[in-house]
């Protein structure tokens, strides 16, 4: 009984249900499945091989959004701080301070450097993959480069088609789900179509760079979104676009970086 109780609070806490719980999460199951399933449409054959090594033969798509989860255990909770990086308007992407704990780009960056090292183990290697395949997605989610005095949206209250949300939750889940009722691979068939030209336009760059983008899309978010604001279809119109991008470039990006570590 007491075990089934500790269950059902550890399940709140992880959706969110818990009243004043700042979510970490991004994007949401859908978000993180939609990149992984495009960064596995672009990787090579010999990094394919290596992740299906790795993996045991499960996909990337099953680990998506694994660390969200992961992160309220106790095992990872030292994890808890990488899924952003916030910046305050009086502050500047450089002169903003580090999180001691770590951020979205630190954690990236230490994954991508761990698993260069040919040092890990397979378990280890493994556990460095998970990490990877989740924080890229969360590193284009834009409420996870947002400001830190509102905990990246977190107490940004809005409504959302009459529901009081904030504006990390409808960003992370709700304009997603609302935006079109399609499997992630019906996304990833819809929006993977930049051709050669394009991905090697978003392949560009590296997750510092990646962050700064997100973080003027999550400053053009504020503007266009103020504290009460009452959204409905208008909104779920005009973000979609937005939102498309974010996943198409997570995917490309991630591609990018799995196919230069294992190929
Ligand atoms: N807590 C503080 N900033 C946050 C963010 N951007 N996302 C989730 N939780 C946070
Ligand atoms: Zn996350």
């Amino acid at each position: 009984m007491k075990s089934q109780k500790t269950f059902l609070l550890m399940l709140a806490v992880c959706t969110g249900m818990v009243a004043g719980t700042a979510k970490a999460g991004a994007w949401g199951q859908k978000g993180h499945d939609v990149t992984c399933s495009i960064a596995e449409r672009h990787l090579t054959k010999k990094a394919a091989k290596e992740i299906d090594r790795i993996l045991d033969g499960k996909s990337i798509v099953y680990w998506a959004n694994w660390m969200d989860n992961a992160s309220h255990t106790s095992e990872f909770a030292y994890t808890k701080t990488w899924h952003y990086k916030d910046i305050d308007p009086d502050e500047t992407y450089e002169t903003a301070e580090l999180c001691e704990s770590g951020d979205v780009v630190t954690a990236i960056n230490a994954q991508v450097a761990a698993l260069k090292s040919g040092e890990l183990n397979k378990d280890a290697e493994a556990l460095a993959l998970k990490m990877l395949v989740h924080l890229v997605g969360d590193v284009h989610c834009p409420m996870h480069a947002a400001r830190k005095y509102d905990k990246g949206g977190n107490t940004w209250q809005v409504q959302f088609f009459d529901k009081g949300k904030n504006l990390h939750a409808i960003w992370d889940t709700d304009i997603v789900e609302a935006a079109h009722k399609w499997t992630y691979t019906e996304w990833a068939d819809q929006i993977d179509i930049a051709g050669r030209a394009g991905i090697r336009l978003i392949s560009q760059g590296t997750p510092d760079d990646w962050c700064k983008e997100t973080h003027e899309i999550a400053e053009a978010v504020y503007e266009k979104t103020p504290v009460g604001s009452k959204l409905s279809y208008d909104y779920v119109t005009e973000s979609t676009p937005v939102v498309e991008q974010q996943l198409l470039r997570g995917g490309i990006r991630l591609a990018a970086i799995l196919n230069e570590i294992f190929d």
